[in-house]
């Protein structure tokens, strides 16, 4: 059965949008935890724009959960992962104009700085995850640095299922979808956990927690949409359900 991550960052970009102090993102991740996340996630972003330094500290000292700190690879941020000392660490590349992130890790492109922050943060205590395209150079080269699992991002295969109605007979959603599997085969003999994320939701997800050895998936989007409506607590919970419901 898959461990379900529950992004809850879009909880404080409402905030955000007044810069005000509700809605709470640790009420967000209490929510969260009831409802069946396994882990909470949260991108403290170099510009702030959502999570907030406070809201990492206080999410790490009020809540039981398991803490995924996504960040990007600077000094900034190393410094900040080492004083809170979250369970997991996700490196993300991050572009100060994206919406969200966009695209996986260069982990080949930087084997040698990425190495040096892997193994400085493992002696924190902390696992490493580096979110990656589901390529077999960025795989090999996240097993070279020391990371201890790889997030594949399924974007690509998110949009393939969206622009084919997830009907599987579309050579471009099976081949997405292939891609990822082959993925996670590679990280799994590489000896790291396979983990997936990135645009997926209710009905996209099925095939995706089907596949061999898949761990955790991070979903944050569609599981606080959902929670607009049904509450967040909710929408967890049919969040966990989604990956093993019947699936197509
Ligand atoms: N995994 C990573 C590494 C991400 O950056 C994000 C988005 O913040 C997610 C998973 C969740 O993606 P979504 O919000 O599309 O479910």
């Amino acid at each position: 059965m898959a461990q379900l991550g529950v992004n809850i960052d879009h909880v404080a970009t409402i905030r955000q949008a007044r810069r005000t102090y509700e809605p709470d993102p640790v009420w967000a991740a209490v929510e969260a935890q009831l409802g069946g996340a396994d882990l909470i996630t949260v991108h403290l972003r170099e510009d702030r724009r959502h999570i907030q330094d406070h809201d990492v500290e206080r999410i790490r000292t009020m809540c039981q959960c398991n803490l995924n700190l996504e960040m990007a690879a600077t000094d900034e941020m190393v410094k900040i992962a080492k004083k809170i000392r979250p369970h997991m660490v996700t490196l993300v590349p991050e572009g100060r104009m994206e919406v969200t992130t966009e695209g996986g890790l260069n982990v080949s492109g930087n084997r040698k700085r990425l190495k040096a922050i892997v193994k400085k943060l493992n002696d924190a205590g902390i696992a490493m995850s580096a979110f990656i395209d589901a390529e077999s150079k960025q795989i090999d080269a996240s097993a070279e640095a020391g990371f201890q699992l790889c997030e594949i991002h399924t974007g690509p295969y998110a949009h393939a299922f969206h622009a084919a109605g997830g009907e599987f007979v579309c050579d471009e959603l099976a081949a997405e979808l292939k891609k990822v599997a082959d993925a996670g085969g590679r990280i799994q003999a590489a000896g790291m956990q396979f983990n997936a994320g990135h645009a997926l939701n209710y009905l996209n997800v099925q095939p995706i927690a089907r596949l061999t050895g898949k761990k955790e998936l991070h979903i944050g989007h569609a599981i606080v949409s959902r929670a607009v409506f049904t509450g967040l607590r909710e929408a967890v919970r049919e969040g966990a359900r989604a990956p093993d419901s019947a699936a197509r």
